[in-house]
């Protein structure tokens, strides 16, 4: 679980360079960060038929706009909030900057944690080091794979399921709610929201998570792995 401020200091990771350095904070003069939807690094339906074209591109271009145009809009309203100092408006719209803003960081993070059954970084291969730390904490691939299923099967309504590294503790797997975003490094999520598989799977959810570790990103994996959770969030840079 992730609090506001956790949102807030995700969001400032590209907005701290141009807002306030070197200059006296003038909220009259801050303009809101606006984001947008990141181009997504395959096809619609290159995924197929694990993940559908159709959910694919429902997923992106609906519900992953939407978090990103009311983040944008939520932002916008929270520097008109200060700028009036109406607390209670900054107040209300903390919530919202909370799922949107998560909304749009989870799902940044996902998409390139995705990618092609046929490429080589689907396999686990392509993640040397990872794959020993895996190995060091489930025993083996396969025993990390149970043991994460059973964690995305164990979501009550909607959430996320991540594979996380947190400092000199090692890896971790970890659930989280609605849209919260994890407080550690991510190193790969899987979407459990029924919007991620329900037009291909309906209720079978055991079946989604089955097919989807056939297009696991894992040289992504490696890297942010390897790297920080600055590293991993470089892509929502990009998306600005
Ligand atoms: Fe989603």
């Amino acid at each position: 679980m992730v609090n506001f401020g956790n949102i807030l200091q995700y969001l400032a990771v590209q907005s701290s360079q141009n807002s306030l350095s070197g200059e006296e904070y003038n909220v009259t003069k801050m303009a809101a960060t606006t984001y947008a939807l990141p181009t997504l690094p395959y096809a619609y339906d290159a995924l197929e038929p694990y993940v559908s074209g159709q959910i694919m591109e429902l997923h992106h271009s609906k519900h992953h706009q939407a978090y990103v145009t009311n983040l944008n809009k939520a932002l916008q309203s929270h520097i008109a909030a200060v700028a009036s100092h109406d607390i209670a408006a900054q107040i209300a719209l903390q919530p919202v900057i909370k799922f949107n803003g998560g909304g749009h960081i989870n799902h940044a993070l996902f998409w390139q944690n995705l990618v092609p059954a046929s490429a080589s970084e689907a396999s686990p291969k392509a993640a040397p080091s990872l794959s020993v730390e895996i190995e060091k904490t489930w025993g083996s691939l396969d025993g990390f794979k149970k043991a994460f299923t059973a964690a995305l099967l164990g979501i009550q309504g909607s959430g996320w399921g991540w594979l996380v590294k947190e400092g000199g503790a090692g890896l971790r797997i970890v659930s989280t709610k609605d849209q919260d975003p994890v407080a550690e490094v991510p190193i790969f999520g899987i979407d459990m929201w029924e919007h991620a598989y329900y037009l291909q799977y309906l209720n079978g959810k055991a079946a989604y998570i089955e097919n989807i570790w056939n297009v696991i990103n894992w040289k992504t994996a490696e890297e942010r792995f390897l790297g920080t959770r600055e590293d991993a969030l470089k892509v929502l840079k990009a998306s600005i």
